[in-house]
């Protein structure tokens, strides 16, 4: 290989190198091993029903999260679940940019520019090979180095997905079509009382990434910063 080009691969070499270490996976193929195009992500369908089981790897703690995917809804909802609690959290994220966030006794509003992420979300991940994990033969992509996503090569459902903040969820049931009626969308009234502590995002850079990093855990700002 000529000099001149081991320099110019040493960097994108160091770049797949750490995005690997972050996410602790070793790809067992890489895409061009089979010498067609890489496979893609299956978009979501447009509503579902997840059971997340979730790992908050740098507290260690666990919850169990329900997630409902409702596109044509226009709404995006987490039912969290702490270990050992009593008291489910709810994450109401509507695609008008608008996101509650309330148990029994609080509520917090947070105002997004953007909305929802839409069934294709995934689309210009990379794909970084096959791994067996959760005992499932996967395809991984990466999106922009935040997020690891794992499918079934055989049925395409999710299997797993790891944030870079250290979130991990395992995908336990994945129902299409499970929707959950309009009722249980209705942030409580303690929502809308005086003094409601609530939060605006005006970045116009933030792109729909946003809102699943700031779920994972990220703050606002640094998602933010991290999809411009
Ligand atoms: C959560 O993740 C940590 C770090 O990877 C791991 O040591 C621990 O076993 C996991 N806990 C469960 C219940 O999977
Ligand atoms: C967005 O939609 C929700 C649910 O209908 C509503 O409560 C909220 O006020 C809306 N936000 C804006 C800014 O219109």
């Amino acid at each position: 290989m000529a000099p001149s080009l081991l320099l110019l691969l040493l960097p994108l070499l160091a770049v797949a190198g750490e995005a690997v270490r972050r996410a602790s996976i070793l790809p067992s193929n890489h895409a061009a091993a089979g010498g067609g195009a890489p496979p893609v992500p299956t978009p979501w369908p447009e509503q579902f029903h997840a059971v997340m089981f979730t790992n908050l790897t740098d507290s260690g703690r666990l919850q169990v999260i329900d997630l409902y995917y409702d596109w044509p809804g226009g709404r995006n909802l987490n039912l969290i679940r702490n270990q050992l609690s009593g008291d489910p959290k709810y994450d109401v994220e509507w695609t008008n940019g608008t996101s509650y966030i309330f148990d029994s006794a609080s509520c917090r509003t947070i105002r997004f520019p953007v909305g929802i992420l839409p069934p294709n979300w995934l689309d210009g991940a990379v794909y970084l090979g096959r791994e067996s994990t959760d005992g499932f033969d996967c395809h991984v992509w990466t999106k922009v180095d935040f997020i690891w996503y794992y499918e079934d090569v055989v049925t395409h459902r999710p299997v797993r997905w790891n944030f870079y903040t250290g979130m991990q969820q395992h995908v336990m049931s994945f129902e299409v079509g499970g929707a959950l009626e309009d009722s249980q969308w209705q942030a409580p009234a303690h929502c809308f009382a005086d003094g409601v502590a609530s939060a605006t995002r005006a970045d116009d850079e933030v792109n729909v990434m946003s809102s699943l990093l700031r779920f994972a855990g990220m703050p606002a700002a640094a998602a933010a910063a991290a999809v411009a």
